[in-house]
């Protein structure tokens, strides 16, 4: 497995990508309320990629035995996991949702992030769930560093999700990214301190973990080639990051002015 080591100027066009698709994010948020469907969210994802002169990685896309994706962003509501597809359903109080972009920069960066959205005041377990999960992936994003390994970051979000009685889905996990949407290494959202790949300045990959309020086994939803939904019908959440290893920490690459205020026990989005 070779991991690509990014030059400063691969480093300079990835920060553009997850800025882009950052502001994407940024865009909707005032739009997710009450009554908006998920297809209106996509469309106006769409409209942005449009005025940005990005694309949408996710439109068309076709892992190997799957059926190309048929919408601009992934839309995941309450007890969907992952992959969900926009749709005519409305959104309604209490609902979570979690909106995942990919774009490509007409330079052929991808920037890939995603977060939650709370629809109303939200529910206790709603709004708990979309927190405890912001704050798992900032533990996670803390470990990185040249000479740490994946593990640590595994270890760190796993530890603090189980500790507050969240479950980790283990099917997903994040990636290397670049000029490739999925590349080596993958990211585990599990895992013990020490082992694993060594972080090298440069290595850039998501961090995504998905927290399940119940247990953390997932299905397909089966009518869709798509939708993957929490066996026990749980509620599901996720935030989604991209990072580039420094000498000294990391940096988050999917910046932008709307981006959430990270946990206080984070000192800086770059370090
Ligand atoms: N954005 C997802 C990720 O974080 C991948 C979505 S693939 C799609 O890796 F086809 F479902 F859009
Ligand atoms: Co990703
Ligand atoms: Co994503």
């Amino acid at each position: 497995m070779t991991i690509k080591i990014n030059s400063d100027e691969d480093i300079a066009q990835m920060r553009i990508a997850g800025r882009l698709a950052s502001e994407v994010l940024d865009y909707i948020t005032p739009h997710i309320q009450p009554g908006i469907t998920t297809k209106q969210i996509d469309m106006l994802c769409a409209e942005v990629m449009e005025k940005q002169g990005t694309k949408s990685a996710c439109l068309g896309y076709q892992p190997p035995g799957m059926t190309p994706y048929p919408a601009y962003v992934c839309t995941s509501v309450n007890h969907v996991v992952c992959h969900g597809i926009p749709n005519d359903k409305p959104l309604k109080k209490g609902d979570v949702v979690n909106v995942d972009v990919t774009i490509i920069t007409p330079e052929g960066y991808f920037g890939d992030n995603s977060r939650m959205f709370v629809i109303g005041e939200g529910t206790i377990a709603g709004k708990r769930l979309c927190q405890l999960t912001f704050e798992a992936m900032w533990h996670g994003i803390v470990q990185v560093k040249n000479g740490a390994h994946l593990g640590d970051i595994g270890h760190a979000i796993q530890k603090f999700a189980e500790g507050q009685g969240l479950s980790v889905v283990r099917e997903y996990c994040g990636h290397g990214i670049g000029k490739v949407f999925h590349d080596e290494p993958q990211v585990l959202h599990y895992g013990r301190p020490g082992t694993g790949v060594e972080l090298k300045t440069g290595m850039i990959f998501t961090i995504e973990p998905m927290l399940n309020l119940g247990k953390k086994d997932i299905k397909d939803l089966g009518n869709d080639g798509w939708t993957v939904i929490t066996k026990d019908h749980s509620l599901s959440a996720q935030w989604e990051v991209e990072v580039v290893v420094t000498d000294t920490g990391y940096e988050v690459l999917t910046w932008s002015e709307g981006s959430p205020t990270p946990p206080s026990f984070v000192t800086s989005i770059k370090c």
